[in-house]
């Protein structure tokens, strides 16, 4: 109980400090999806000291409004596998709306013509089917909250069409004071 009230005042705090500098860093630890029929991720690696994500996403249908997208975050401060329910999360909402409201947050971080041709400064819906790079990103928490607790911060997307879950994404990332 005392977490759930320190998450909301973080969250809180976090909304009405933004102008605060940031003092934490982000670096990508795992990738890990299922539902490969709709979106494979499955040759992105993670490259170097600083884990670059460099790879291919292959998006396998048009993606319109008949798929749907939630979100939920955790974190797990030890590194024990103990991972706690963040207070950031998407409700459920369709794919192209979810885009558009949440995409923001990975805007600093990949880039259309710099890191990635995938068309993320347009957003067009549907996101037409087709083989994307990826390469050398790192993550950017520009446009994050302020206010993040240190650890693994865990990302988990699903994936609905026509209502039915049909995958997920997890991305793990850690969370560290700024060197
Ligand atoms: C990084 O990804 C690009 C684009 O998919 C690929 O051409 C390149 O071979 C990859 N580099 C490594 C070291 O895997």
């Amino acid at each position: 109980m005392k977490e759930v009230l320190f998450l909301i005042l973080l969250v809180l705090v976090s909304k009405a400090y933004t102008f605060l500098p940031k003092t934490y860093d982000a670096r990508f630890i795992s990738l890990y999806s299922t539902g490969p029929e709709i979106v494979d991720f499955s040759t992105i690696r993670f490259l170097g000291r600083d884990h670059r994500a460099n790879g291919t996403l292959e998006i396998m249908e048009d993606m319109d409004d008949t798929f749907s997208v939630s979100a939920e975050s955790f974190i797990d401060s030890s590194g024990g596998g103990d991972y706690k329910t963040l207070p950031f999360s998407i409700p459920l909402q369709p794919f192209c709306k979810s885009m558009n409201s949440y995409w923001s947050y990975f805007d600093a971080t990949l880039k259309y013509g710099e890191n990635t041709d995938l068309p993320v400064d347009t957003r067009p819906c549907p996101m037409p089917k087709g083989v994307y790079y990826v390469k050398d990103v790192l993550i950017k928490t520009d446009g994050w909250p302020t206010i993040m607790p240190r650890g693994f911060l865990k990302g988990v997307a699903n994936l609905f069409k026509n209502g039915e879950y049909v995958g997920h994404l997890e991305v793990v990332c850690h969370i560290t004071d700024l060197a």
